[in-house]
């Protein structure tokens, strides 16, 4: 359940409006004067204990939750209401309250000076002769100026204050320098230059802001060898892709992400026009990273070099795996992990395997096309495991076949597709030539267990998947439509030309009763009259900038099973909004007889007003239930409605 929603289930929207609008029971609703504008004559504001919501008939014509009336009443921000109701509400905000405006321009800065450290150490590489050893270092390595200079490369001098003199001339404090990860204090007192007499990597977050560095030796006998920011307020390895800001657009048009091991690896690839590369920052690629992938693209290859992808990696376990290496710079291969990212993720994970002896930078600046035939030739997970492991074997070894029979049904149970599973089985049967059969039976209280698991897995809350239709809910109705526009926000044409034609009103964040929604919906439509970014991005960006909690984390909103690419999506879509306008309706034309009998004795004239007001409304209706007629809304659940 989300913050808002358990905010929801602990307040009371009669008892928190009462604190400062008298309200009257009027049989299962409740009225009251609109404390939004003056009016002493009617009480047309009423207050709907079912729904939990509540509307002005009057002047300001308006309604909403319980964080709408805060927000209306105090003149809030949503996230200031959030606070103000999780605290009256008991409700704790864990995650990622949010940013306080000190934090936000503690990280503007910070970003600040990071992007003058990148210049210092461009500069540094141009205009000295260390740092031009260093330019001739990236020539060697078949780097042109161009590509040096669109990844910003530099090089940190071999002195203990370079930079941080620099910085200082440029009147920026320590504080933020030791925040941003660019100096380090002594334990005898006073600071000194983290990085230093190497090559520089600035490393830029999705959209393109400065977040920290990657420093390489120079000298091939230092060590370590790469050294990186420490974690800050903008730099955290585990939830970052190095070169996705320069990836972003190419993974998306080629819809498919290639991720492999190194920065300079990623540079070359870009170089060589494969720009739909990135990579990680020599930790185990995390659950967070693919979830910043998926964004662009379900389709991701890891190019393995054979050592991690091989035999030796897929034999061991995860946790060995860490023991033996002191770093973690290897991209690890932990086939059980990906399968898991990948089932979790509704992703298609597949694993190239790179060539022994050369680095993926080499090869493809070499050979571009060797390149491009690695890439294209990836296995899915479960595939590569067999293969690896069948390889150098001798499969006519009985043992032989039962130790990779025993290594790779695991994985394959795993699979959450049914028919996947049973291709992959019959393959490994064809594999190591024996007969399918063999492969087939499980101990019978595994796959009782087994059984057990995936159910519970499928019985999980999902309160979207199939619900537009089957609940009555506005919530529900309304999150679905959120979440389907947040997928493509450019359906909304379609959606409003569809209105249109039953002379029915765009969509819009009017439509939205629930407070958190409505801004979501608002920010789709900004993001269509703006041009800087792709809709989608734009929303993602000021939903994770402006809004906190669940907002911010807007993966949230992003539901897999949300089909946004066909007719029958489509369709989905229209019927939601539609039985939500419905049901919007339907209250009103109910509340505003409801009004019309309340009043008529004292004022007949408002009575009138209400009467007209609904007859507009059962018109609406009519249009309504035509256009859920229509073809292009019947789909499936036509017979639900
Ligand atoms: N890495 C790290 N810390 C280390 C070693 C490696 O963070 N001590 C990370 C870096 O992101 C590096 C990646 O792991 O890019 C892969 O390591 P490696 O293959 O050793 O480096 P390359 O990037 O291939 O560097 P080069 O080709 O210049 O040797
Ligand atoms: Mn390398």
């Amino acid at each position: 359940m989300s913050v808002v929603d358990e905010i929801k289930a602990q307040l009371d929207i009669v008892d928190l409006i009462s604190e400062s609008v008298k309200l009257r029971h009027t049989g299962k609703n409740y009225t009251g004067f609109c404390p939004f504008h003056a009016n002493t004559r009617t009480p047309a504001f009423v207050v709907f204990p079912e729904t939990q919501t509540w509307r002005c008939f009057g002047q300001c014509n308006e309604g909403g939750d319980i964080f709408g009336f805060v927000m209306k009443k105090e003149g809030w921000e949503f996230s200031e209401t959030l606070k103000y109701l999780a605290e009256k509400a008991g409700v704790t905000l864990v995650e990622y309250s949010p940013e306080d405006k000190t934090d936000k321009d503690l990280q503007d800065k910070l970003a600040e000076l990071l992007e003058r450290a990148a210049l210092y150490f461009r500069q540094q590489m141009l205009e000295t002769s260390p740092g031009r050893e260093t330019l001739d270092y990236l020539h060697q390595r078949g780097l042109t100026d161009q590509t040096i200079k669109i990844f910003g490369l530099g090089h940190a001098p071999d002195g203990w204050d370079g930079l941080m003199l620099h910085l200082k001339n440029l009147g920026f404090d320590e504080f933020v320098m030791v925040e941003a990860g660019l100096i380090t204090e002594r334990e005898s007192g006073g600071y000194y230059d983290r990085f230093r007499n190497r090559l520089m990597i600035p490393i830029r977050n999705t959209y393109g802001k400065m977040v920290g560095f990657g420093g390489r030796v120079l000298n091939p006998n230092d060590v370590p060898k790469y050294i990186n920011s420490p974690k800050t307020a903008l730099f955290d390895k585990g939830r970052l892709l190095y070169g996705l800001d320069q990836a972003r657009q190419s993974i998306r048009t080629n819809n498919q992400v290639v991720i492999v091991e190194g920065y300079m690896d990623a540079i070359a690839c870009h170089q060589a026009n494969f720009a739909n590369v990135v990579s990680p920052m020599g930790t185990a690629l995390t659950e967070d990273q693919f979830r910043l992938v998926k964004k662009f693209t379900r389709r991701i290859v890891l190019a393995l070099d054979p050592d991690a992808a091989g035999e030796k990696a897929t034999l061991r376990g995860l946790e060995t795996a860490r023991q033996i290496m002191d770093q973690d710079a290897e991209l690890r291969f932990d086939a059980r992990g990906l399968l898991h990212f990948e089932a979790r993720l509704n992703a298609d994970i597949r694993i190239a395997t790179l060539p022994g002896g050369k680095d993926p930078d080499e090869i493809v600046l070499d050979d571009p096309d060797a390149w491009q035939n690695i890439i294209s030739s990836a296995k899915p997970v479960v595939e590569h495991v067999m293969e690896t492991l069948v390889a150098a074997r001798d499969i006519n070894d009985a043992k032989v076949k039962s130790e990779i029979a025993a290594q790779v049904l695991p994985l394959i149970e795993d699979v959450p597709n049914r028919v996947e599973r049973e291709a992959y089985r019959q393959r490994l049967a064809r594999l190591i030539k024996v007969d399918e059969r063999a492969l087939l039976a499980p101990a019978p209280e595994l796959t009782r267990m087994r059984n057990k698991r995936s159910s519970q897995k499928q019985t999980q809350p999902q309160d979207t998947r199939k619900a537009p239709e089957l609940s009555r809910s506005n919530r529900v109705l309304e999150k679905y439509s959120v979440q389907f526009l947040y997928k493509d926000p450019e359906k909304i044409y379609q959606l409003d030309h569809f209105l249109q034609s039953f002379e029915l009103e765009s969509f819009s964040h009017e439509d939205f009763l629930e407070s958190d929604f409505k801004i979501v919906m608002g920010t789709i439509e900004k993001s269509l009259e703006q041009e800087e970014y792709a809709p989608s991005e734009y929303v993602e960006i000021n939903l994770s900038e402006t809004i906190l909690d669940e907002l911010s984390q807007v993966h949230k909103l992003h539901d897999p099973s949300i089909d946004v690419s066909e007719q029958k999506g489509l369709a989905d879509l229209f019927r939601t909004v539609l039985r939500l306008r419905l049901t919007r309706v339907n209250d009103h034309i109910n509340d505003l007889l409801f009004l019309q009998n309340e009043v008529s004795e004292e004022d007949n004239e408002l009575a009138l007003v209400y009467q007209a007001e609904a007859m507009e409304l059962i018109k609406t209706r009519k249009q309504i239930d035509s256009a859920l007629q229509s073809p292009a809304a019947a789909g499936r659940g036509k017979k639900t409605w």
